[in-house]
């Protein structure tokens, strides 16, 4: 079934975060209408597949995702650390979207590429086992019991992400909000497609060695709340 268009018409997902934040500098301006047209993903207009490598003008070896990527501070310090993976970094958020073209102008960073929208949408235009890992980090934890169906990790994505991870991809996720926490363990190891392979508390108190802080994990820190790290792997097909 489509994650676009979840009940056969042609409704998108109803998206109930922000898209806007405070008026953008002028330079900011500038980046997302200068910059952001040459980094943009557009999903095929006849609903085929991108061509995920073709995305690159440089060789990539591997492709990374990001969904929900804020002010993309992760997602720009992955591709300065991995110069040989193409990164597609996920983020509606204008403001969010304007400060990671302010990093890649900065950094001359070559290997990003920007789906200004929310994932869900793009999800249909991804290529099967295109992705060797996907992070969603500190998403948006909808505390509220009638909001928890807004929280990104559902049954419908992680069918979507099951897809379009390739055999033994990792699936990264992070919170400093235990209530999601739980939740994302009861559904990534109740999906028939992941495995939690932790064995112990060393696997998910401490960021992998090769994760960067991101705002909202600084955040939270600087309140003294706990974050959570859970490393999923994608089952072999
Ligand atoms: C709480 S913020 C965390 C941002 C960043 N990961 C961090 O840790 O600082 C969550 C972000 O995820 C984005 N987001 C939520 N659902 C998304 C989706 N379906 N697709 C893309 N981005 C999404 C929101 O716009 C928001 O900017």
């Amino acid at each position: 079934m489509s994650d676009a268009v979840p009940s056969g018409d042609d409704r998108r997902p109803r998206w109930y975060g922000r898209r806007h934040g405070h008026r953008l500098r002028k330079g900011r301006q500038d980046l997302v209408t200068g910059l952001l047209p040459k980094l943009r993903i557009v999903p095929p207009s006849d609903g085929g597949r991108l061509d995920l490598f073709g995305l690159f003008a440089d060789p990539v070896a591997e492709i990374w995702l990001e969904v929900g990527f804020g002010a993309g501070e992760h997602l720009a310090a992955q591709a300065r650390a991995n110069p040989n993976v193409g990164l597609i970094g996920c983020e509606p958020f204008v403001n969010g979207v304007a400060s990671l073209l302010a990093r890649i102008r900065d950094d001359d960073l070559t290997n990003i590429r920007i789906f200004d929208d929310d994932a869900r949408l793009l999800f249909d235009a991804l290529p099967d086992a295109g992705f060797n890992r996907a992070f969603t980090l500190f998403s948006d934890p909808w505390p509220k019991k009638r909001h928890h169906r807004r929280r990104f990790i559902s049954p419908q994505t992680l069918d979507s992400l099951a897809r379009v991870l390739g055999d033994g991809a990792e699936l990264r996720f992070a919170s400093d909000q235990m209530g999601y926490v739980s939740w994302a363990l009861r559904h990534v190891t109740g999906h028939r497609n992941f495995a939690w392979p932790a064995r112990g508390p060393e696997d998910w108190r401490r960021r992998p060695g090769d994760g960067f802080e991101t705002r909202y994990e600084s955040k939270a820190r600087a309140q003294g709340a706990r974050c959570v790290y859970l490393s999923f792997r994608r089952r072999p097909r």
